[in-house]
């Protein structure tokens, strides 16, 4: 593939060829940032699943690399997550030379053919050579099925709480996640569930992530991220999270309720990078850039989906309310080839790729990308309401559900200013760098020539970005 299909995202990860979904196993190492996935190499829709593997050395920049794990006799390879074992706890490598261990569920297709529960299990492989080869654990799976039917997406982290330093596993069970303790990776010990009444139960739960953020005041607060599908706020596939206290063996909040990461229909199944430097210090954060309503018959030949831009997570509002806000990574403003500063209400686009950088001055706002040939996407305030409209935004009607209005509520929030990366074939949108997003893919037939701005400030920015392939 030269990148240069219809539709082809210019600057987010997309594989050469064929499907993905989930991003797997995120975990820097060495100067590396790893981003697995899951893969078909066989098809441009979901099937017997692979783990895909890519690297970016600055998280803007990918190169695709062979395929890392493959089904084998015990399943095809599912969701999960990688760290590294620096001291070696599992014995899969030395001290000197400390494995990279990607702990992921096996799902055994003629299990659930035969109907039984027990088709998931969790399995580990483990990498002596920076994750270039993979070898699977000959004890899997690692964790057994207890009988239930969705058992899935380890995420595991080394955590040092309450005088303990252990490995800590969540897992999406059903409709709830369940922790579980290691020493070693290879043994796990059940800890604890949670499934608060209050949480949304509209599908069934998947790909958590559990991690410590401090806050604005500086205490420090547990993130719970879990993904729900279907059940989201504008339908289908969304990922909702929880802020809380983890004490190394259970989460408890304080604040009884569910927010949302995300308020457009294309960010699912997120987790974070693992093994970032302290001297770096940030969480950071990347998605699948679609929804189980339609991810099979978007209209991309050749490959299917492709990630979210990535995204630094931290925690903002006041004691005791904490918000997650996902900002986009810095290193994104290397992508900007020119910038320019724009006035007036209709700004033309003399290139496909743009980043805009616009502050409001009247209560309502109303901003709209177009062309002559009638293809519109909306992204206007109303009242009290973001509202991102695509039905007239290119081809729509692969499935009924993609032509839509997505709404978030802004509540108390007031947009001092908006970010808006337009790619090919997606939208996103950060309001106060990141205390509400939008992700949406968009698939326009010809590229949007055009800006109309309402409502925002005499001086706003535009950059030009350029192509990452
Ligand atoms: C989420 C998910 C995971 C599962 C994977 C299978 O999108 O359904 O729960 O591990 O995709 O590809």
């Amino acid at each position: 593939s030269n990148y240069q299909e219809p539709h082809r995202p210019q600057y987010h990860f997309s594989p050469k060829a064929n499907w993905m979904n989930d991003p797997n196993g995120m975990v820097y190492f060495d100067g590396e940032y790893h981003l697995f996935y899951q893969y078909y190499p066989d098809s441009t829709v979901w099937g017997p699943m692979h783990w895909g593997h890519a690297i970016s050395t600055d998280l803007v920049h990918w190169e695709q690399l062979p395929v890392a794990l493959e089904p084998d006799e015990l399943g095809w390879i599912f969701s999960g997550s990688a760290v590294l074992d620096a001291e070696n706890t599992s014995g899969l490598g030395t001290k000197d030379n400390p494995p990279l261990v990607a702990i992921y569920t096996y799902h055994d297709p003629v299990g659930a053919d035969a109907g039984r529960d027990d088709f998931q299990t969790q399995g580990i492989a483990f990498s002596l050579d920076k994750g270039r080869t993979w070898e699977k654990y000959k004890g899997n799976p690692v964790l057994d099925n207890p009988g239930i039917q969705d058992f899935r997406d380890p995420k595991v982290s080394k955590m040092q709480v309450s005088g303990q330093d252990k490995w800590i596993m969540s897992l999406a069970v059903k409709d709830k996640i369940s922790f579980y303790s290691s020493d070693d990776l290879l043994q796990w010990e059940y800890e604890s569930d949670f499934n608060p009444p209050w949480a949304a139960y509209g599908g069934v739960w998947e790909c958590p992530d559990l991690f410590p953020l401090t806050t604005p005041d500086g205490q420090e607060k547990w993130v719970l991220l879990v993904s729900i599908n279907p059940g989201g706020p504008n339908g289908g596939s969304a990922t909702q999270y929880v802020i809380g206290d983890f004490d190394g063996q259970t989460f408890s909040t304080d604040q009884n309720e569910i927010q949302w990461l995300d308020y457009g229909a294309d960010n699912y199944a997120g987790v974070t990078w693992s093994n970032i430097p302290t001297s770096d210090g940030r969480k950071l954060f990347i998605g699948w850039m679609s929804n189980w309503l339609y991810a099979n018959v978007v209209p991309t030949d050749v490959w299917r989906s492709a990630t979210t831009l990535p995204r630094e997570l931290s925690l903002w509002g006041k004691s005791p309310e904490w918000h997650l806000a996902s900002r986009p990574v810095k290193e994104l403003q290397k992508l900007r080839k020119s910038s320019h500063d724009i006035s007036g209400d209709t700004i033309s686009l003399e290139e496909e790729l743009v980043e805009l950088e616009l502050s409001p001055v009247e209560e309502d706002f109303r901003l709209v990308f177009h062309n002559s040939e009638g293809e519109q996407v909306i992204l206007a305030k109303e009242d009290d309401t973001l509202l991102l409209d695509r039905t007239q935004s290119g081809l729509v009607d692969f499935n009924e559900r993609f032509p839509a209005r997505h709404q978030a509520p802004l509540g108390e929030l007031t947009v001092q200013n908006l970010r808006i990366y337009l790619d090919r074939s997606s939208i996103e949108v950060f309001i106060n760098d990141g205390e509400l997003v939008m992700t949406d893919l968009l698939f326009p037939e010809h590229r949007y020539t055009q800006v109309e701005l309402k409502g925002f400030a005499d001086e706003n920015r535009l950059h030009y970005l350029q192509s990452i392939w």
